[in-house]
């Protein structure tokens, strides 16, 4: 069975090595090997292709470390896998050991893998899924042997840990290989529903011309997690919440929300409307910042007894443009928390005068009244709701809370819905840097960042399976959050 077969207008992949380091991680087992396999089932891989996977420690012999890939994909890979199904993918797994100090075996393996492809090769993509202390050196490494030559080189965040870590590995890299070959991946940019964000402002003459300080009063971007750390306490000792989620996947949504009009909607387009945007954005004022840790978390395994990490964060961010003053950003995320969402609400200004009785609300408008919101839900389910006021059925002239639905799915028959890391790498095999950011948007970010990273808040203690601490919930007062009151 071929690897692949073209499908519809996508354009057809030449043949290529992949090479994952951080290949027996857990990004790897989550997401990547599900990801290639979910993408060559859909014909969008290349005709042929080679996996290495490559780290310090080997797995063992290749059978062996095609077991663990097996395992992977029966644990989070579609559950009707045929035979003739892995057979064609695990024929192009292997393994080879390499480190910082050594990267010679694989450089060989790379390029015998090469050897075996038939017809015109494209670039290699090298995936680099490894901590933010090894980054540098495994980028040293990719220079000297040569693998780095010509590839395309994808780097998972948090792309450095503050400004001139970030700046150094920006630099780093860019000795190894040009800012084009660097895709700098943030999967919330490839999540269909994170898409559906510009497809409603730009496409929509019922919302583009809405979109601004004028009718907009605040905009929520609220990724609350049910989940602990789920083990990975050496990452998130080391990271924490805020490099983890907001300096990354957050804002690069409130960059979704809030851009100008793209001259066009391709990389160049977006890189110039995010950079524009992000250079507007205010550094963050740590007063308007509240971070928390779940009580229980200094007892996990791997953490510190006195960690001061924090698992939660709630802030408030500005963005100084024509467009935007005066309209409050307000980001949550945390772990542990009373439910998984990932919520971009969009709240509007209240009409003029109220002619109406409002079922629950007093005649005149109070702090709490919820106006007309534009709530996108970012699930692998996406669903886009419009809060609205409409009268209730009955003799009376009264009005209520209700929302107009879409349902994604739902509404279009053809799934061809791509997972946020099945289409991000298959946009790095095509070339295309739409979804991902250059050095200086990450520089700005991380600039932005910075006052909280120099003078963090203490992290308050809050209770597992809650919405975090007191003053967070507070943060966006009068109103308060959406979630969890308004589903
Ligand atoms: C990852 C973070 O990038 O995103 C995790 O490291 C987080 O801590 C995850 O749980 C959330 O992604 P998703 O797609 O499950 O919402």
């Amino acid at each position: 069975m071929a690897a692949s077969a073209p499908s519809g207008d996508t354009p057809t992949l030449k043949p290529r090595v992949l090479v994952l380091f951080g290949a027996t991680g857990d990004l790897a087992k989550r997401k990547l090997y599900p990801g290639f396999f979910k993408l060559m089932r859909a014909g969008l891989m290349p005709d042929d292709f080679r996996i290495i996977g490559s780290g310090r420690h080997s797995p063992g012999s290749d059978d062996e470390f095609r077991d663990k890939v097996r395992e992977a994909l029966d644990e989070f890979g579609p559950d009707d896998l045929t035979d003739d199904e892995w057979r064609t993918f695990s024929d192009r797994l292997s393994f080879v050991v390499s480190s910082a100090d050594d990267g010679q075996d694989l450089a060989d393996a790379v390029r015998a893998a090469e050897g075996e492809l038939d017809g015109e090769i494209g670039p290699r993509l090298v995936y680099l899924s490894v901590p933010p202390a090894a980054m540098e050196p495994m980028v040293g490494m990719l220079g000297e042997t040569g693998i780095a030559e010509g590839a395309s080189l994808v780097v998972e965040k948090p792309f450095g840990t503050d400004v001139p870590s970030a700046k150094k590995l920006n630099d780093r890299l860019h000795d190894v290989v040009d800012e084009d070959q660097i895709f700098r991946i943030d999967h919330f940019l490839g999540k269909e529903a994170a898409q559906n964000i510009l497809a409603f402002r730009f496409a929509n003459g019922l919302f583009e011309p809405v979109w601004n300080r004028n009718h907009i009063a605040y905009v929520q971007i609220d990724v609350p997690e049910a989940l602990t750390i789920e083990g990975r306490a050496s990452f998130y000792e080391a990271t924490g919440a805020f490099r983890d989620m907001i300096v990354t996947h957050l804002l690069q949504l409130l960059g979704f929300v809030a851009l100008e009009p793209p001259v066009r909607l391709d990389a160049r387009g977006l890189h110039a409307e995010r950079m524009k945007l992000f250079e507007a954005l205010r550094p963050l004022d740590p007063e308007r910042v509240v971070l928390g840790q779940y009580e229980g978390y200094r007892d996990e395994e791997g953490v510190d007894d006195d960690s001061d990490v924090e698992t939660f964060v709630a802030l408030e961010a500005r963005v100084d443009t024509w467009r935007w003053t005066g309209v409050p950003f307000y980001l949550r995320t945390g772990k542990a928390l009373a439910e998984g969402r990932r919520t971009v609400t969009v709240g509007f200004r209240e009409p003029p005068m109220r002619m109406f009785a409002v079922r629950g609300q007093s005649a005149v408008p109070e702090p709490g009244d919820r106006p007309n919101e534009i709530v996108f839900e970012l699930s692998e389910d996406p669903k886009v709701a419009v809060d609205l006021l409409a009268k209730v059925p009955g003799p009376s002239l009264e009005l209520g809370p209700a929302a107009l639905e879409l349902d994604v799915k739902a509404a279009f028959a053809e799934d061809r819905g791509l997972e946020a890391y099945e289409r991000l790498l298959h946009d790095v095999m095509l070339g295309d840097h739409t979804l991902f950011t250059r050095a200086e948007e990450i520089e700005r970010l991380w600039e932005v960042c910075q006052p909280v990273l120099d003078d963090p808040p203490a992290p308050e203690p809050y209770a597992q399976g809650s919405w975090g601490p007191e003053r967070a919930v507070d943060l966006p007062a009068p109103r308060g959050w959406r979630l969890p009151d308004g589903d």
